[in-house]
């Protein structure tokens, strides 16, 4: 199947799951359980959502705590949470993104077909028509909404661009110095003019740009300090965690300053890094997802042979793979474009050190 039908697809069937969720997400607790059946009816769209989405129905079974209560036309046992029913959600948001993501032209050509044989559609006509209900109990809940709390969610155009097929890789480059007229500024502009090459997502966190806060505050030190997950995080650390989540592949680049990063970035980790994301997590906190490749790339003013020979490269590369991306990325390696301070020695070399780097991070992802 075409990639950018399969697109296409996505996007529009993305944007009415999110129509959907965020209409569940806007309803109040007071609204959830009433004769008018809000939880009810999330449920009702998550189900045969899921449902609609198994290529082979028979056998169908949805995930714990749900039932078959809906092919039995019964209510279910007990009246799901909306927490409940917004996990369900992402299941089968993930579940429609990866069918639509790996649909080869056989599945494409295909039937979907229930077990009584009373509905028999085309694989992609099943899409569509799981689509329109989706549609329909979005509109329907956000009627509910406007008839009791006159306020819902906006429109939804499409599916987050950040959250497209899976074939379209997320690089998420935390970037750190002050100067444009910096020869890191220069190796940054060549990374990513190699990264526009190819057809991949890049998102940067150009940390001094962004005039991101590096220093811990003494409200987050009473979070970090006592693990007290309970305690809110700062919304620029959200967002943060939020280009994590996404992110396939991330990428450090930055100067080496006293034999480490920047400060700024060394306050990333330390603020970005909560308690309960990236470490010390519990049942309650939402744990940082495994990324699959890291990479750190720093330049610095030493060649290379000489932070070997002091083991200042051993010992950069031990705090920067061992501790810092550690166990929370699969695969990772580090960079050290040394020798700077004779740089028309070096910079050729490092310039196709970065092409092949981009080549290795092509060839993981396949
Ligand atoms: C504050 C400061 C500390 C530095 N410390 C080191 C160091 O410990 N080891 C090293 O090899 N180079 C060190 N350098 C040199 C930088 O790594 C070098 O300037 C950088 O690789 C390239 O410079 P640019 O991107 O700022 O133009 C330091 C530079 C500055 C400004």
């Amino acid at each position: 199947m075409d990639h950018s039908l399969k697109e296409i697809l996505w996007r529009q069937f993305g944007g009415s799951i999110d129509m959907l969720k965020n209409a569940i997400e806007f309803c109040p607790e007071s609204l959830w359980d009433t004769e008018q059946q809000f939880g009810y009816n999330a449920f009702h769209c998550a189900f045969f959502l899921d449902y609609y989405l198994t290529l082979d129905p028979r056998g169908f079974t949805p995930p714990a705590p749900f039932s078959l209560s809906e092919f039995e036309d019964r209510m279910p046992e007990r009246v799901y949470t909306k927490k409940e029913v917004l996990t369900y959600l992402e299941f089968c948001r993930e579940k429609c993104r990866n069918l639509i993501a790996t649909m080869t032209d056989e599945i494409y050509r295909s039937n979907w077909e229930n077990e009584s044989g009373t509905m028999r559609y085309n694989v992609v006509e099943i899409l569509l028509y799981n689509m329109r209900h989706v549609q329909h109990h979005a509109a329907q809940l956000n009627l509910l909404l406007r008839q009791n709390i006159d306020n819902a969610p906006k429109w939804v155009r499409e599916a987050k661009k950040q959250t497209l097929l899976i074939s379209i890789m997320n690089i998420l480059l935390v970037y750190s110095h002050p100067s444009k007229k910096s020869y890191t500024f220069q190796v940054l502009e060549h990374l990513k003019s190699k990264i526009s090459k190819q057809n991949w997502n890049l998102e940067i966190s150009d940390l001094y740009d962004m005039n991101f806060q590096s220093d811990m505050s003494k409200e987050e030190y009473e979070r970090e300090g006592f693990a007290k997950t309970e305690l809110p995080i700062s919304n620029d650390v959200l967002d943060e965690h939020d280009k994590i989540e996404k992110a396939d592949c991330i990428i450090f680049l930055y100067p080496v300053w006293w034999s480490d990063c920047p400060a700024k970035l060394k306050g990333w980790f330390d603020r970005v890094y909560s308690v309960g994301y990236a470490y010390g997590q519990n049942d309650t906190s939402q744990k940082m997802k495994i990324i699959p490749f890291g990479l750190v790339i720093c330049t610095a003013g030493h060649p290379n042979e000489f932070l070997s020979e002091i083991n200042m490269a051993q010992s950069m590369e031990t705090i920067m793979l061992e501790d810092r991306l550690g166990k929370r990325f699969e695969n990772k390696e580090m960079l050290i474009l040394g020798g700077t301070l004779e740089l028309e020695k070096v910079m050729e070399y490092h310039m196709k050190q970065i092409e092949e780097v981009v080549q290795k991070i092509k060839d993981y992802f396949g």
